[in-house]
C-alpha cells in the first residue's frame, strides 16, 4: 500500500472519495461498522499505548481540569477514552462532554461512563457544526479525530468559535515518525501489518487501510502548526511523542 503525502489538502479524503461531503459520510459508515471493536483494536494494535498517551494528555491539561467551574470539550470523542482520562484525572472538577457524530461509538462511551459512573456526558455532534454556543468552552481536546475531518481549517475555526477567550485547545494526532531505523520498521508495521491485523480482528480491512493512508496523507507536525497559526491560534506549540508516533499540539484563543 502506498500513502503518497498530500501536503496542504483541505481535509481527509479516503480512497475513491471526490468531495466533502462523501468524505464525512464516508468516514461515518467506517467508524459505525468498525464501533464494535474499536476499543479492542486500539488497545491490542497500540500494545495498550494509547491509554498512556491519552493520560498524558490529561496531564496537559490538569490545571483546566481541576477548576470545577470549567466546561470541556472532547471532540470526536469515539468511545470516550480521552474524556474519561480526563475525568480521572480530576474527578470532581471540570464539566467535560464528548461528542462525536457516529451514534454507535457514543452507545459505547455511554454504557462505559455508567459502567464507571463517571461523570461524562455524551452528545452526538459534527465536528464542522457543533451545537454549542461561541465562547462556551474552557478546553477543547480530540485525540485522533482530527485527521478524519473532512475540512482542517473549519474544523480549527470551529474549536475557536465555542473557546471562550483563554481557552485551550489540544489535538493529538499520529505522525510518520522521522527516525530512520525506527521510522522504516514503525511504517512496516503501520502499513503492512496493521491492516492485515485490524482487517481480520474487526472484519473491515479497508478501515485499517484507511487508517497509514490518512495519516500519510495528514499535515506534518510543523504543517499543523502553521495551520493553528493561520487559524488565529496562539501560542501554538507541538511535542512528539514515542519516537514522534504521535504528536499533540496546543494553542490557546486570545
Ligand atoms: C479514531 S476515532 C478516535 C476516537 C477517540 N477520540 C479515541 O481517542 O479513541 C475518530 C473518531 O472521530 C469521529 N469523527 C470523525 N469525523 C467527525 C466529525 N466530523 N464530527 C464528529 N466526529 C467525527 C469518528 O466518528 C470517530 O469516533
Amino acid at each position: 500500500m502506498t500513502a503518497a503525502p498530500q501536503r496542504g489538502v483541505p481535509g481527509t479524503r479516503p480512497e475513491g472519495v471526490l468531495d466533502e461531503t462523501e468524505a464525512a459520510a464516508h468516514v461515518r459508515e467506517m467508524f459505525g461498522r468498525i464501533a464494535p471493536r474499536y476499543d479492542l483494536l486500539n488497545h491490542l494494535l497500540s500494545l495498550d499505548t494509547d491509554k498512556l498517551w491519552r493520560r498524558r494528555v490529561a496531564r496537559r491539561f490538569t490545571a483546566i481540569l481541576h477548576d470545577p467551574r470549567a466546561r470541556v470539550l472532547d471532540l470526536c470523542c469515539g468511545t470516550g477514552d480521552l474524556a474519561f482520562a480526563c475525568r480521572k484525572e480530576a474527578p470532581g472538577g471540570a464539566e467535560i462532554i464528548g461528542s462525536d457524530f457516529v451514534p454507535e461509538m457514543l452507545v459505547r462511551a455511554r454504557a462505559k461512563a455508567a459502567a464507571a459512573r463517571a461523570a461524562v456526558e455524551f452528545m452526538e455532534a459534527d465536528a464542522l457544526h457543533l451545537p454549542f454556543a461561541d465562547a462556551s468552552f474552557d478546553l477543547v481536546s480530540c485525540a485522533f479525530g482530527f485527521r478524519n475531518l473532512a475540512n482542517y481549517e473549519r474544523g480549527l475555526q470551529e474549536i475557536l468559535r465555542v473557546l471562550k477567550p483563554g481557552g485551550t485547545a489540544g489535538v493529538l494526532e499520529f505522525a510518520e515518525p522521522p527516525g530512520r531505523a525506527f521510522g522504516a520498521m514503525y511504517r512496516f508495521y503501520f502499513r503492512r501489518i496493521l491492516p492485515l491485523l485490524g482487517g481480520m480482528i474487526s472484519g473491515n480491512a479497508s478501515a485499517y487501510t484507511y487508517l497509514p493512508m490518512s495519516v500519510g496523507r495528514f499535515p506534518s507536525p510543523g504543517e499543523l502548526k502553521l495551520q493553528f497559526d493561520r487559524a488565529g491560534f496562539v501560542g501554538v506549540q507541538f511535542e512528539s511523542w514515542t519516537g514522534g508516533i504521535v504528536t499533540l499540539h496546543t494553542g490557546r484563543k486570545t
